[in-house]
């Protein structure tokens, strides 16, 4: 009875927030109305001040402190930072700050990165404020005392896909920079350490085939937080599986560009965004 009772309190029926620098949080989304396809979701994208990956810690930090309040007082079950530059320097504030659960996307990388790797050499990519904090570095070495970590910046590879710029001669070959003193290094897993990489993955997976003379598998940061999501909600019988969820958008600066993009680059249905200030 008691477990009954619980079940029917409101915190269920409240949204997921998910926040992002822009809209490269979108692969988030995607990968939790596959994996929850009952839970509404409230997404932010800070369009207005994309990319956070060059910045400092401590202008993410604030950013990252707007969008969680902006977020949170909308009343949330839980709170997604789907940026990985966020999760990188942001993430523990924001867990002693608010009151909710927070999930971000590199510890659960990590671990998906040590089950898959025979060998513990683990190639990261992601933006120069994330590889610059060192985070996976740490997430990889609570996750597996044997990994050795070899990270990279890829920024480059934001605005192409943004453009849409998924195949071709130029995509491919800013791809080939990035991965070749990875693969040089004998990496068996990389990973996609930023919001946007997802999209990208069949160029990269192809590149890599390229490049290595053995298999290394690639890791989703989104696709792994996803995973988190579901256990954290199932562990705290917050989950709810049994209806169609919708999803609203919130951006900071240009909604029809958002809407656009979504649609046709993440392959999010995104009918509307919203126009908000921070
Ligand atoms: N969302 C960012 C990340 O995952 C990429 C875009 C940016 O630099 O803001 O790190």
């Amino acid at each position: 009875m008691p477990r009954t009772s619980r079940k029917t309190t409101p915190r269920l029926d409240l949204p997921i927030g998910v926040f992002d620098s822009g809209i490269g949080g979108l692969t988030v989304v995607r990968a939790l109305r596959d994996a929850l396809p009952g839970e509404e979701i409230l997404y932010l994208g800070d369009t207005a001040r994309v990319p956070y990956g060059g910045r400092g810690p401590d202008t993410v930090v604030r950013y990252a402190r707007q969008c969680t309040r902006f977020l949170a007082a909308r009343g949330l079950k839980l709170l997604v930072v789907a940026c990985n530059t966020v999760s990188a320097v942001a993430l523990d504030i924001l867990r002693v700050e608010f009151d909710l659960p927070v999930v971000g996307v590199i510890e659960p990388s990590a671990r998906a990165a040590v089950e898959v790797s025979r060998t513990g050499r683990i190639g990261v990519i992601g933006t120069e404020g994330t590889i610059r904090s060192g985070a996976y570095e740490r997430a990889l070495g609570t996750a597996s005392t044997r990994c050795e970590v070899l990270g990279q910046p890829a920024p480059l590879l934001v605005p192409l896909v943004e453009e849409g710029w998924l195949e071709g001669e130029v995509p491919r070959l800013a791809v080939e920079r990035y991965l070749t003193p990875l693969c040089e290094r004998g990496i068996d897993a990389l990973v996609l350490g930023c919001t946007h990489y997802p999209v990208l993955r069949p160029l990269i997976e192809e590149v890599l085939g390229s490049l290595s003379s053995h298999p290394v598998a690639t890791i989703s940061s989104a696709d792994a937080a996803a995973r988190e999501v579901v256990a954290v909600l199932r562990a705290r019988e917050l989950a709810r599986e049994s209806r169609r969820g919708a999803a609203r958008f919130f951006v900071t600066d240009r909604p029809e560009q958002f809407v656009r993009v979504g649609t046709r680059v993440f392959g999010v249905e995104v009918e509307s965004a919203e126009l908000v200030d921070l």
